[in-house]
């Protein structure tokens, strides 16, 4: 088919940003939707991810991936597509698909056929499930936790923006397996849903407690995993209680990705102390198990045993503001943009 009248918008990354995202660090660019190759589909987005990784992309530091380039589209940590033509036997107009990789702050790309990944059908879950408990943070929730964490039953895992799209999962994934969980989250409704609907022992809003004092009162017994999702001050308070053996995957560090200039944990002392086990990782890692935690997360799901929050802002020229919620904590669970509607 012809494009040449039709064109989508996508966001180009225009200049690094220096602390948090402007939204005139990218520019809304319109391009022509490009034709397909035999072999390929042409996808029109539905939802795409925001993730606090977003910001480390746009910084040109040393980083687990290649930095976007300026001038480039802002790459997205996943994204959900609907097929509007296929050269691919077998994939059919009007299925959804992961756009994986390929599919950034864009409103249309192309997939070629060994990267397509069908979403399930009829299921019975919400399309969004599978950009956020079935996507990538429920993996990354379990991997970290099982895989790193290896929670037993009553030890203490203390959860850091345990209300985000992450850790809401790291908490009930440890309640299932017989934890004491501690979350911390930075408002009292994050504080309550985490306590009365998922079922955390303690809660702990950081933005109007002290978190090394607060934890000293709900870990009487220490801390055997702190799931790390922000780095700083909560790392070197989770550092100070830890328990000989203790277990740190360390997921995420968000407090630190608009300034990297802050100096190191105070308590780092703690890691030979209480011989700990401090090991970052990326759900990336862990892409051969996929398979095998999206079975379990599904089940947990069906069984009620995980509920999720995904928190829709429509319209991909929101992308640049909307991301900064993720820094704010404005966001109520996983922060995806929807620029089309579903099928
Ligand atoms: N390793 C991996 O493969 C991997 C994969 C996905 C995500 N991650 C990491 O996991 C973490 C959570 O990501 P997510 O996608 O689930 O996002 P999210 O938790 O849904 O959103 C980010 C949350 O972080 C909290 N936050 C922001 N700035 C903070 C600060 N200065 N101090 C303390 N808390 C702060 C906010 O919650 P409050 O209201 O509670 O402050 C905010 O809602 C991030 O660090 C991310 O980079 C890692």
């Amino acid at each position: 088919m012809n494009h040449s009248n039709r064109t989508f918008k996508s966001w180009r990354l225009k200049e690094r940003p220096l602390g948090e995202i402007k939204t005139t660090d990218l520019e809304l660019v319109d391009d022509v939707i490009p034709e397909i190759k035999a072999n390929e589909v042409l996808v029109r987005t539905i939802y795409f991810s925001l993730d606090p990784t977003n910001r480390i992309w746009m910084s040109d530091v040393d980083q687990y991936m290649e930095p976007v380039e300026i001038g480039d589209i802002m790459r997205a940590g996943g994204s959900l597509a609907v097929v509007e033509e296929s050269n691919v036997e077998g994939v059919n107009i009007g299925e959804v698909v992961q756009g994986g990789m390929h599919g950034g702050w864009q409103e249309y790309f192309t997939i070629p056929e060994s990267d397509i990944i069908k979403i399930p059908k009829d299921t019975g879950l919400p399309l969004t499930a599978f950009i956020s408990v079935l996507g990538f943070t429920g993996p990354t929730a379990y991997f970290g936790l099982l895989d790193i964490g290896k929670p037993q039953p009553g030890e203490t895992v203390v959860v850091s923006a345990a209300a985000g799209a992450v850790g809401s999962i790291v908490c009930q994934i440890a309640k299932i397996k017989g934890c004491n969980v501690v979350a911390i989250a930075g408002s009292d409704e994050k504080c309550d849903w985490l306590k009365n609907e998922l079922g955390a022992d303690h809660v702990i809003n950081y933005k109007k407690e002290n978190a090394l004092e607060a934890l000293k009162k709900t870990c009487t017994n220490g801390i055997d995993i702190y799931f790390d999702n922000v780095g700083g001050e909560t790392l070197d308070a989770a550092l100070t209680l830890m328990n000989k053996f203790g277990r740190i995957p360390v997921c995420g560090l968000i407090s630190m990705y608009n300034d990297w200039s802050s100096v190191g944990p105070k308590m780092y002392r703690n890691i030979l102390m209480k011989t700990l086990t401090v090991k970052g990782f990326l759900v990336s890692d862990y892409a051969d198990r996929f398979g095998e935690s999206l079975e379990n997360l599904g089940s947990w799901v069906a069984e009620g045993k995980i509920k999720f929050k995904v928190d829709v802002v429509e319209g991909i020229e929101n992308a640049p503001e909307a991301v900064n919620k993720l820094f704010s904590g404005e966001n109520n669970g996983k922060l995806v943009i929807q620029t089309s509607k579903e099928p």
